[in-house]
């Protein structure tokens, strides 16, 4: 496995792949890998000829109050997990070569990254954007693999590249959990005993709306009733919503189209997301 620090370097990379027509798979991260992380790689390496990790903490898309400074680095161990299993290429660019000196264009997406998350975090979507760009233009895959748990960012990533004609297939991969149903994150670290004891109840929330939806419950009450139960068990609520699965719209009703249930919630100072379909 080759880590590589230099854009010249990265694309000199893959005009030797591309010679020999072979395809590319990225999987974007900020490091901090865990199980869910080492699934999505494997994936990438099944899909394509060579797969490319990107392991780049991006700080466009915290706000000054948020976890970046504290936010978990272990590059080493990164390293040696995606070694295990096959990984051609970690792209693993400076500060300076992703944000170099006079950097002044962003990508601003509205469509599915209005609402939720952006009510929260209204820096993170133009971040994500931006990073997500810029590394599908230097890395160039055929395809890029974004898990299901940020469901809301999976979906702002296949708007900028269908508004954007960029040449590459978004593939969206479920979320890995762990026992009891928590979604696996590289924030998970931060939870103490008692905290991670109550963090499955995140998940467990949201399938009871999702549930009760599909047996022809009303999405209004399924969500406050789920948003009141978390609050009186100790979370911090930011949003439970229930919204077109594919823009991400507010819906009254269940309709035909495919729905997905979203929430954020804190336990303490950490900040879970998670989210499931209406089946
Ligand atoms: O999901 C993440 O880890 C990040 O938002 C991403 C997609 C790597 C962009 O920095």
């Amino acid at each position: 496995m080759t880590v590589i620090r230099k854009l010249a370097a990265l694309r000199k990379q893959i005009a030797i792949w591309r010679s020999s027509g072979e395809t590319i798979a990225l999987l974007p991260t900020m490091g901090a890998l865990h199980e869910g992380h080492l699934r999505l790689a494997r994936l990438a390496t099944k899909k394509c000829d060579r797969a490319v990790v990107s392991i780049f903490v991006n700080p466009a898309q915290f706000a000054p109050h948020e976890d970046l400074a504290r936010y978990p680095r272990d590059l080493k161990a990164d390293l040696a997990l995606l070694d295990d299993i096959g990984i051609d290429t970690v792209w693993a660019p400076s500060l300076a070569q992703v944000y170099p000196e006079n950097f002044a264009t962003t990508i601003v997406p509205a469509g599915a990254a209005l609402e939720m998350e952006t009510q929260f975090r209204p820096q993170f979507f133009t971040g994500v954007a931006t990073i997500c760009t810029k590394l599908f233009t230097q890395v160039t895959p055929d395809i890029a693999i974004f898990g299901e748990k940020d469901y809301q960012q999976l979906q702002v990533i296949r708007q900028t590249v269908r508004d954007l004609d960029l040449p590459l297939k978004i593939i969206g991969a479920p979320t890995i959990r762990e026992r009891g149903g928590l979604a696996m994150s590289s924030r998970n670290v931060y939870l103490n005993a008692e905290q991670r004891a109550l963090a499955p109840m995140l998940y467990a929330q949201i399938k009871t709306i999702a549930g009760k939806i599909a047996a022809g419950g009303r999405i209004g009450p399924a969500a406050a009733n789920a948003a009141k139960a978390l609050t009186k068990a100790g979370f911090k609520v930011d949003y439970v919503e229930v919204r077109d699965a594919a823009t991400l719209g507010a819906v009254k009703t269940r309709g035909d189209r495919p729905l997905r249930v979203l929430a954020a919630a804190w336990l303490g100072k950490t900040r879970l997301i998670d989210n499931c379909a209406v089946k």
